[in-house]
């Protein structure tokens, strides 16, 4: 494995602090809270993205988190996992959950998405709520490189609604969470800055843009949900 070096330092411009901020403390709450803010609708959208994969051997997955997607695909696919993660303490509990349920052929590495590389390929790459924290010009050119010809690379994630009444929901939502969720304190910085976080952030136009500009083809947007989320993916040319 090999670390780029940060261009655009992640550290320096504070994208790796509002991740260590946003989610100190909340990972042992971390499946049971997301399925909260999601409406229920974390499942939908992780199975939309599951369903676009075609028979795949060897998935890098993004931002794995306490393993969620990366731990399914292994299980439902019987192919080879490898996760990539910034945060030690999520990292932690998605490797004892992978021990745990015998799923040998997985491997997570704790490394910012912007700087990990591998001598290796992967027929796909997957990510769930990764790119509003990242800079997507950096990412896709570097993740293409380790995708095979043919292969797919796929991301969704949260995004703010264009349609003026979701947008009531949707604030009205993030503003009930912090009542919702009081017991858990860890999470009131999830509440009192994601949604400005999502409202700035052009990740879909980006990442679409991004993909195009390495060379992938069919890229294609899917709004999940109103637009709450988004899939992006495209192919590798063969
Ligand atoms: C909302 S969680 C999603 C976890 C998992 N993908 C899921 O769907 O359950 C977002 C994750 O992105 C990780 N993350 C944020 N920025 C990252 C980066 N630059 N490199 C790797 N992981 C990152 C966070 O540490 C966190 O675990």
């Amino acid at each position: 494995m090999h670390m780029n070096t940060p261009h655009d330092s992640t550290k320096q411009n504070g994208r790796e602090g509002l991740v260590e901020t946003l989610f100190h403390g909340t990972g042992t709450t971390y499946d049971e809270i997301a399925h909260l803010a999601t409406w229920g609708r974390d499942k939908k959208w992780k199975e939309d993205l599951l369903g676009r994969l075609d028979s795949p051997k060897r998935i890098l997955d993004l931002a794995c988190g306490t393993g969620i997607l990366s731990l399914e695909m292994a299980r439902r696919f019987d192919c080879h996992v490898t996760g990539v993660e910034l945060r030690p303490e999520y990292l932690d509990l998605c490797r004892s959950r992978a021990a745990e349920r015998g799923l040998d052929d997985t491997r997570f590495f704790c490394a910012n998405a912007e700087e990990f590389g591998i001598e290796e390929t992967f027929d796909h790459i997957t990510s769930c709520y990764l790119p509003k924290y990242v800079d997507l010009t950096i990412v896709v050119p570097n993740m293409v490189k380790m995708l095979e010809a043919g292969g797919m690379f796929i991301m969704q994630d949260f995004a703010y609604p264009k349609v003026p009444w979701v947008q009531v929901v949707f604030d009205d939502h993030f503003a009930r969470m912090k009542e919702r969720c009081k017991d858990h304190p860890d999470w009131n910085e999830v509440w009192e800055l994601l949604p400005d976080v999502l409202k700035k952030s052009t990740w879909i136009e980006t990442l679409e843009a991004e993909m195009i500009k390495a060379g992938l083809e069919d890229v294609t947007v899917v709004e999940q949900s109103m637009r709450m989320s988004a899939l992006v993916f495209g192919r590798k040319p063969l």
